[in-house]
């Protein structure tokens, strides 16, 4: 094959990686009902937390962000990793008393190496400085930090293997309240699927590797960029969350 075709079959399939194509067709028929069955059956779930439990253990002996930084750039058990350009840890202070908590990196955020720097980042500084915060006075972490290929939703494996990490970056901060973006970051933390419209806005106390803190689940800013008329929504939400520290 020549080295032209080589490079655009090359580009076909980085493009089609992008648009998230994880499987060829071939030539015979895949049940995916069973494939769904199995997914969730009592090996891979069991699996699951063994690995967590080990994950754990091995937390347990990190003291610091830095540690914790390094354990997360090293860590295999989520697949993600593979396709991500970078780890996106957390942006903002450590100090703070609030601590925010969205769903994954996405395309600028995987570039840049720092949580919400695309257009739902742009909209989250606005919304903060509307109530005179701003990246130097809150902290910021995703439940994921790798980018999911093509922007997907993280799945719900992916959302348990990363939950000790996030535990642990909870804990090491040690905020006093938590602001959960979205329902990704809701449901991860609170274990409860109820739809964010009904959810947000109110008090949940959340017990984090042994401590109490108070977490409210508000709209994620890339559904405001879709629905502005849930502005005012967060806008109640942020000025809550920021009486709550005085
Ligand atoms: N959306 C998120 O939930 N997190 C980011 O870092 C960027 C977009």
């Amino acid at each position: 094959m020549g080295k032209n075709l080589i490079n655009t079959n090359i580009q076909s399939l980085r493009l089609l990686k992008e648009a998230g194509v994880t499987d060829n067709l071939n030539e015979f028929p895949i049940n995916r009902f069973n494939i769904k069955e199995s997914f969730k059956n009592e090996d891979i779930e069991n699996n699951l937390q063994t690995m967590n439990l080990k994950t754990e253990q091995q937390l347990l002996k990190i003291q610091d962000l830095k540690e914790l930084q390094r354990f997360i750039n090293n860590f295999k058990g989520c697949a993600l990793y593979k396709e991500a350009n970078n780890v996106v840890f957390s942006d903002g202070n450590p100090n703070s008393k609030i601590m925010l908590i969205g769903e994954a990196p996405g395309h600028d955020e995987d570039i840049e190496g720092k949580p919400f720097v695309g257009r739902s980042g742009k909209l989250l500084d606005k919304m903060l400085s509307a109530i005179n915060l701003d990246r130097e006075k809150v902290y910021i972490a995703n439940i994921i930090p790798w980018r999911p290929p093509a922007n997907r939703k993280p799945t719900e494996n992916e959302i348990e293997i990363c939950l000790p990490l996030i535990h642990k970056h909870i804990e090491l901060i040690n905020p006093k309240v938590l602001l959960l973006l979205g329902s990704t970051s809701t449901y991860a933390l609170l274990k409860d699927k109820t739809p964010i419209t009904k959810i947000r806005g109110k008090w949940f106390t959340l017990n984090i590797n042994g401590k109490n803190i108070q977490a409210m689940p508000t709209f994620h800013p890339a559904f405001l960029l879709r629905q502005q008329k849930q502005k005012k929504y967060v806008w109640e939400d942020l000025q809550n969350i920021r009486d709550s520290i005085k």
